[in-house]
Parts: structure tokens; C-alpha cells; sequence
């Protein structure tokens, strides 16, 4: 591994808010965003959070304006997937999409989603170990510069933890365009035997919707790659399973 790696950062992202909320995105957090969150209790039993239950389990870290998670629960009834993003206006903009104007508190909304507005770590390790069948981590943050490695979410210590909540043969969907970040994440795999690893590919995979961060990247002319790495049936280590209440949640100071 380059340089001294050090522990994962207490706090990986960076702002939660970009500016003053408007009216309708405040309704959106205070009146539809309660109807969908998943609560840390329901972590005990995942699939009983949706309605109705869903065969499998999935779990998305930083959706960001949720594009990808809105097409994937629209497109697999079969899955109850969990979409995680701290970045409030992020939240606003998949809810936005979800309830038209004047049905915060009533227009129907997808059986087979649920949201969790902290930390996925704090979820990762709250869900029984085996339980998901699919993570997704679509364009994390690439923190390219090296003091700033700990904060990348592709690291071993979050490794270890995505192997945990997953079942063996549970897929691990990561992808990239930042040429640090895309030889990170080579080099992080290729010491971990958590999961099995294949080349990435170079154009996005059928059944992976682009997010808006893809699709301006590429506009940039930037290479995204994508990995599928797969859970093997090693044991994940079992310091991976910190209390909750161990990490902070997404007001403490990145610092
Ligand atoms: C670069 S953006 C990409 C968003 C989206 N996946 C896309 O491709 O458009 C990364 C997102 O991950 C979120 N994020 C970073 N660390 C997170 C964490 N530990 N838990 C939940 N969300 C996180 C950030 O708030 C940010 O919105």
C-alpha cells in the first residue's frame, strides 16, 4: 500500500448542506423524508421495513441526487433497497422527484425504498451480518490527495465492514473516474481476500442506471471504471462490528 495508511476518518464527506433550504425542500426533510427513513431499530430484521417484503436486500452509500437508486427500485420489485446520502440537498432532490408538490404527506411512495440520512457506516454496522446481497458505492468522494486517504470509503477498514453486512457470493458494486481513486481501489483489492476481483469495465454495465456525478464526468471527459467484486466465504474479521453509538453521526467536525 503507498504511503502510511492510516485509520478511516472519523468523517468521510464534507458539507451535509450547500445553501439555505427552500420552503418546499424543508417540507420535503420534515414531512416526507420521516415516511421513508429506515430507523436504526429495523436494522435488527432489514426486510420488514418494506412492504412488502422484498426477497433480497440492498444497500446504496451517497446517492447523491438519487438517480440511480430511483431506477433501481422502480426496476426491481424483488429488492428492498436502502439508499444512504448525509448531503441534505442530495436527499431533497431524490424527494423531490418521488412526491409532486402538495403530496409530502400523502402521495404514494415506493414499497420497496428506504432512506438512511447518516453515516453508512453507522447502518453497515448496525445490519446482521449476511444480510445484504448488493452494495452499491457509485463515485464516492475521490479525497485525491494522499494526507486525505483516510477518508476515501474504499479502504480496508470499510472493506471489512461492506464483507460483513454481505452474504457469501453478495455483490459489491463500486465505480469510479478518478485515475488516484481507480488505483486505489485496485491496489486496496488486490490485498484483501474478502472478495474475489476482476478487471473493472470500461463502459457501464447493463442494469447499472448512471447518476448524475457519471454522467458530468464523462461530459468532462473523464474514464469511469466499473468493478463488480464478489463476496468469498472467508469470515469477516470481528472488529468490524463497533456499537453504533462508536462513530459519529453527520454533524461531528470532519477534523
Ligand atoms: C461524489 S458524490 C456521488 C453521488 C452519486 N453516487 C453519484 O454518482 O452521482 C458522493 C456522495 O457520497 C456521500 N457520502 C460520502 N460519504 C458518505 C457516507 N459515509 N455515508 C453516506 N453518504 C456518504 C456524499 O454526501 C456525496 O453526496
Amino acid at each position: 500500500m503507498s504511503g502510511a495508511l492510516k485509520d478511516p476518518a472519523e468523517r468521510l464527506y464534507g458539507r451535509t448542506r450547500s445553501h439555505p433550504l427552500r420552503p418546499r425542500q424543508q417540507l420535503l426533510l420534515d414531512v416526507t423524508l420521516p415516511r421513508l427513513r429506515f430507523s436504526e431499530a429495523q436494522a435488527v430484521d432489514p426486510l420488514a421495513a418494506f412492504h412488502p417484503r422484498p426477497a433480497k436486500l440492498w444497500l446504496e452509500v451517497g446517492f447523491g441526487g438519487g438517480e440511480h437508486a430511483q431506477a433501481q427500485a422502480a426496476a426491481h420489485a424483488e429488492a428492498g433497497l436502502i439508499a444512504c446520502e448525509v448531503f441534505e440537498n442530495g436527499l431533497c432532490s431524490l424527494l423531490s422527484r418521488l412526491v409532486p408538490e402538495g403530496g409530502e404527506a400523502t402521495a404514494p411512495l415506493p414499497g420497496n425504498l428506504r432512506l438512511w440520512d447518516d453515516d453508512a457506516r453507522i447502518l453497515l454496522r448496525a445490519l446482521p451480518p449476511g444480510s445484504l446481497d448488493r452494495v452499491f458505492l457509485l463515485f464516492p468522494d475521490p479525497w485525491p490527495k494522499m494526507r486525505h486517504a483516510k477518508r476515501r470509503f474504499v479502504h480496508p477498514a470499510q472493506v471489512a465492514l461492506v464483507a460483513r453486512a454481505l452474504r457469501t457470493d453478495g455483490e459489491w458494486r463500486v465505480a469510479s473516474d478518478d485515475p488516484t481513486y481507480q488505483a486505489w481501489v485496485e491496489e486496496v483489492m488486490a490485498g484483501q481476500a474478502l472478495f474475489t476481483v476482476r478487471a473493472p469495465a470500461l463502459q457501464r454495465p447493463g442494469d447499472w442506471p448512471p447518476t448524475r456525478y457519471e454522467t458530468k464526468a464523462i461530459r468532462a471527459g473523464r474514464s469511469p471504471r466499473y468493478w463488480t467484486f464478489s463476496r468469498t466465504d472467508l469470515p469477516a474479521p470481528a472488529d468490524t462490528h463497533q456499537a453504533p453509538a462508536d462513530l459519529p453521526g453527520a454533524q461531528g467536525d470532519p477534523e
